[in-house]
């Protein structure tokens, strides 16, 4: 890659210049280590430094190697740095091992190329996405909070990013890296998100409500950390603003407005009331107590509820799968409201 002595060579700019995606399958342990360090010594490392598209890549190497906390550090910083490393499969290994380190299969990969190369249908579309959990003090050292991860509602910001949108992304502290574009604003409390989601909540087209918002609080905050005989047996807790209800009860016609739902048991009945109750034009349920659904996991199973009455299943699918089946139909109910 170097070239002639007297005419050197800048073939990996003008191939960097020239595609609009780049695939690193299968990635080594090595190369991986490259990357995520800035070292650039061969054309492929290279090639990607001076790459500012996107850049998926394939983690595929024995299980041991794949579980080392090296590398998984070089992981958490390309997907920090906006890279897209997709999560090898499980199963027989070239090593003999068996375990996490396939590559994908081809046709996953092409799935994933196909999806970050894909429209720009929300160019124009201000959207306001919350996610994570809350945290509600008691003292400064102990808090309220729940399981959520913020994964689900990430994947919506990315999401919508790539197609296009103008993306503020208010979410409590999240246990995923914060997507790089958005606009990003960090609270804690649940006070502190209503008050942020209403300032911007006029100028969005397309709000989505991912965030496990506590519903309770301590009903006071102690500025000092308590001590074990300042404490009863009980808490009081009080209400939390419903900041859903509050944006239902808010928004114009044309604001699409979408909620979540975790239940864990009479899933869909309770859902429709809250569809109704909280005037949203779509409500995301997903029933907690299925392995692949819910807080924390890469993979969610989803009902999309209307305000028509109609609902629709999806199938089990990756986050940003999810992510993406919203904000098709948000746009369609942004269209049908716009005409
Ligand atoms: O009623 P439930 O909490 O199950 O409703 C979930 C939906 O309501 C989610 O979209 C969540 O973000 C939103 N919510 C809210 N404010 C609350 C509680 C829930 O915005 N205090």
């Amino acid at each position: 890659m170097w070239g002639e002595r007297d005419r050197p060579s800048v073939e990996h700019i003008s191939l960097a210049d020239a595609a609009r995606i780049a695939v690193v399958a299968p990635a080594t342990a090595n190369f991986i280590g490259k990357l995520a360090n800035g070292i650039a010594d061969d054309m492929l490392t290279t090639a990607l430094m001076a790459f500012n598209k996107p850049v998926v890549i394939c983690p595929s190497m024995n299980v041991n190697m794949y579980r080392n906390p090296i590398l998984k550090a070089n992981l958490e910083r390309l997907v920090s740095c906006g890279y897209h490393v997709m999560i090898p499969e499980s199963g027989d290994l070239a090593c003999g091992w068996t375990g996490e380190g396939r590559m994908p299969e081809p046709e996953a990969i092409f799935h994933e190329v196909k999806r970050l190369l894909g429209p720009r249908d929300l160019d124009g579309l201000r959207l306001l996405v919350t996610a994570g959990p809350t945290e509600e003090p008691l003292d400064p050292v102990r808090f309220l909070t729940n399981r959520s991860s913020g994964k689900m509602g990430v994947a919506v910001a990315k999401r919508a990013l790539a197609r296009g949108a103008e993306v503020t992304l208010v979410s409590g502290p999240l246990k995923v890296p914060e997507p790089t574009g958005v606009n990003h604003i960090q609270v804690r409390t649940a006070a502190e998100m209503m008050d942020r989601v209403l300032e911007r909540f006029h100028e969005s087209d397309i709000v989505v409500k991912a965030a496990a918002v506590a519903d309770f609080r301590p009903e006071t905050f102690c500025e000092e950390k308590l001590k074990k005989e300042d404490f009863g047996t009980s808490i009081n807790l009080v209400r939390n603003p419903d900041i859903l209800a509050t944006l239902g009860s808010r928004k114009w016609p044309d604001q699409i407005l979408i909620g979540f739902a975790a239940e864990t048991s009479d899933a869909i009945q309770k859902a429709r009331v809250k569809l109704k109750n909280k005037n949203v034009d779509m409500l995301v349920l997903n029933d907690v107590s299925q392995p692949g659904a819910g807080f924390d996991c890469d993979t969610n199973i989803v009902r999309l509820l209307f305000r028509s009455g109609e609902d629709e299943q999806l199938a089990m699918m990756s986050k940003e799968d999810v992510a993406d089946q919203i904000l098709s139909r948000a746009l369609a109910l942004r269209r049908m409201a716009h005409h």
